[in-house]
């Protein structure tokens, strides 16, 4: 495209500009430009004009038939899309009673899809990562953060990530790859503490070197690793020049802290944190994300991402998207239900899923509808924002555009 095109009219563009990073967001903070249309020039935004006056300057119109309403692409900033097979065996059984992580520590859980996806090839792991980040995409995800963490030894954690890598570049599909290698440990080791030191040694400077993700996850937990072991694998994988995310306080407190303390950009679950741990992340620089969709798959209360905010932390919202705790994956829907269970603004809502999840994976160029930031916008067929969220997740996008261009 070489000269900026003008795309509209949309009865409103919720821009999501200029709003705070951390703490509560009222509406009315919200910028809703009325009647407006988006200049788009390659893969970025120009500026947010009004249509009329924008068809009196630009040649290069996109002109849409109907009533449109648009938003910046959603970040997922959370999931673990990568895997082979299915735990629909484990779900029955966790509607019968049993607990995740009783079926964890019985040898099933996550070492099931472990074992599915070792036996998977490159082939089959990126189809798989395509067909779920392109249903992701038609529903309005225009980044999608993707976890490995089902392989547990060398080949097959390198496997899952060059599996993301492909299909990132294949595809219009903007994947950020995270090493998850210390998941839980596998059977193949006998100690915890054997099991990090190899990943630091042998995986971690080969994920490096190739270029296959700048961001460590660890799962600090009972039945994982706990809180001094996972202290000493994210100060080394620092050292090595990773980013840090933590599976943090999912069903025990201790995570949350820690991701605070060492400076990582995310501590995502957060159901079992205390009032003492939501006040220090909240003081911290450190995201905390939430993951409504493993309360939901798991029957479980959400996190309380109400307090997080009123102590003055900065809330995302991701799936969690994976085969064991959150099969669903429907991000708006979830963000859309929790809102609504937590008392969030709408306005906050919509941070949680854009500008604040961007935050989490250090991304600036995203996430609000601003001059410089990446063409990534949907469109919803509808005269008022409210209505999307009010659909709890039912009101899907009609079009998304990624990187400036019309997602077919
Ligand atoms: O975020 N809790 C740890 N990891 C995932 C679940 C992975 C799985 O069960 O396959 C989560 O819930
Ligand atoms: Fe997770």
């Amino acid at each position: 495209m070489h000269t900026p095109q003008l795309t509209g009219p949309f009865k409103q563009v919720v821009t999501l500009a200029n709003l705070p990073t951390k703490g509560p967001i009222t509406d009315d903070q919200l910028q809703v430009v009325p009647n407006a249309g988006i200049v788009l020039h390659g893969d970025r935004i120009v500026e947010i004009v009004d249509f009329e006056e924008g068809t009196k300057k630009r040649k290069n119109v996109f002109e849409m038939e109907g009533d449109y309403v648009a938003f910046p692409g959603l970040i997922d900033c959370h999931t673990h899309i990568c895997f082979a097979g299915s735990r629909a065996k484990d779900y029955q059984l966790k509607v019968g009673g049993a607990g995740y992580q009783e079926i964890l520590k019985g040898g099933g859980g996550i070492h099931d899809t472990v074992q599915k996806t070792r036996a998977a090839t490159l082939a089959e792991l990126e189809r798989l990562v395509a067909g779920r980040a392109t249903r992701h995409i038609t529903e309005g995800v225009t980044t999608i953060e993707v976890k490995s963490g089902y392989g547990l030894n060398l080949a097959d954690e390198l496997k899952m990530l060059e599996a993301i890598s492909r299909t990132s570049k294949e595809y219009l599909l903007d994947l950020i790859p995270t090493c998850l290698a210390a998941h839980v440990k596998p059977g193949e080791f006998d100690q915890a503490d054997e099991y990090l030191d190899f990943l630091v040694n042998n995986l971690l400077p080969q994920v490096k070197q190739e270029g296959l993700s700048n961001r460590v996850d660890i799962f600090v937990e009972d039945g994982a690793f706990d809180v001094a072991l996972s202290r000493k694998y994210l100060t080394q994988a620092k050292e090595l020049g990773f980013h840090l995310t933590v599976h943090a306080d999912q069903f025990s407190s201790g995570g949350s802290k820690l991701a605070a303390d060492i400076g990582a950009l995310s501590a995502d679950h957060l159901e079992a944190s205390t009032d003492t741990d939501i006040k220090h992340l909240a003081g911290s620089n450190t995201v905390g994300v939430v993951l409504p969709g493993a309360s939901m798959g798991l029957g479980l209360p959400f996190a309380s991402a109400r307090k997080l905010l009123d102590y003055g932390g900065c809330l995302a919202i991701a799936t969690d998207w994976n085969p064991g705790s959150a099969p669903m994956g429907d991000l708006l829907m979830q963000a859309a239900v929790l809102g609504a269970s937590q008392k969030l603004s709408m306005a906050e809502t919509w941070a949680g899923i854009t500008f604040r999840a961007a935050k989490a994976l250090d991304l600036d160029d995203r996430g609000s509808l601003m001059s410089g930031n990446l063409a990534d916008f949907i469109a919803f067929e509808t005269t008022d924002y409210r209505e999307v969220l009010y659909h709890q997740g039912k009101m899907k996008p009609v079009a998304v555009w990624k990187n400036g261009r019309l997602v077919e």
